[in-house]
């Protein structure tokens, strides 16, 4: 599914290099995990490898499906199945929700869809994900709270059934409720594509109480550093980061 091999990038116009030689090999159906400490550079990778402008590579490629996709726009890679689920999503004033998905939605199909289809399509959504049905006609964002966006964000998956999925700090801003409700509309997801994998970046172990990965990684300075399963993120909330570059460990994930 998706290839990350010596990949190293800065930010654009800068000299401060973010990624160091960062390799990571994600395969179909599978879930992995980034955990790291704050300034690591877990949302600089899910930018770079949707093809955010501000960061430049220096080294390495990404490969997706075996084809590299280094030289696509982020639209070309959101058409090809990447989606991220971003942190901070951006709020656009003046475009509405509903407008932006079906735009969205016609573009990753390159057709037009029926407009019924997407309506029954978008209520089912948001029941599922306990939505106020009023948030379909507000601006993108503008003014959701934190958990709403993140719901919002979920949404989109659901619509535009990408199959590699990044999630940036899904838990932030989602209370205990909102994120089971959130991880099984994800679950079920991943149960219905079988195929499509997941790349989970996060602070805590309780998201992944729900969804049960693979492989848990720690990147530090640029790179993984050590991979372990969910035992790995029990020790990290329990002793933090501490340590960790005197434990050598390879990807196993490769
Ligand atoms: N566009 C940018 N301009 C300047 N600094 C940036 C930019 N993007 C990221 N950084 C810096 O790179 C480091 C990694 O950031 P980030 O990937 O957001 O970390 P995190 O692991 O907390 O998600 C931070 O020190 C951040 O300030
Ligand atoms: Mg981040």
């Amino acid at each position: 599914m998706l290839v990350i091999k010596d990949l190293s990038c800065s930010v654009k116009d800068s000299d401060y290099s973010i990624l160091d030689h960062f390799s990571l090999t994600i395969n179909d159906g599978e879930i992995h995990v980034i955990m790291g400490p704050n300034g690591v550079g877990k949302s600089t990778l899910s930018k770079v490898i949707m093809g955010h402008y501000q960061y430049e590579i220096h080294s390495g490629d990404i490969l997706l499906d075996k084809e590299s996709i280094l030289n696509l726009d982020v639209d070309e890679r959101s058409r090809k199945g990447l989606f991220l689920c971003m942190q901070d999503p951006t709020v656009i004033d003046g475009v509405s929700n509903s407008e932006f998905l079906r735009t969205a939605k016609n573009s990753i199909t390159s057709k037009k869809v029926n407009l019924y289809t997407f309506i029954k399509e978008l209520e089912d959504g948001m029941k599922d994900l306990s939505l106020d049905e009023n948030m379909i006609h507000r601006s993108l964002n503008k003014g959701f709270s934190g958990g709403e966006k993140k719901k919002n964000e979920i949404l989109q998956m659901k619509i535009l059934k990408p199959k590699m999925i990044i999630l940036d700090e899904l838990d932030s801003g989602l209370d205990v409720d909102s994120l089971k409700i959130v991880c099984d509309n994800i679950n079920s997801y991943l149960k219905e594509n079988r195929t499509a994998s997941l790349l989970i970046i996060t602070h805590y172990p309780r998201i992944l109480e729900y969804i049960k990965p693979n492989f848990v990684h720690i990147l530090k300075d640029g790179k993984i550093v050590k991979t372990g399963d969910y035992q790995l993120a029990l020790e990290i909330e329990k002793n933090g980061y501490h340590g960790i570059n005197d434990i050598s460990g390879d990807d196993v994930s490769e």
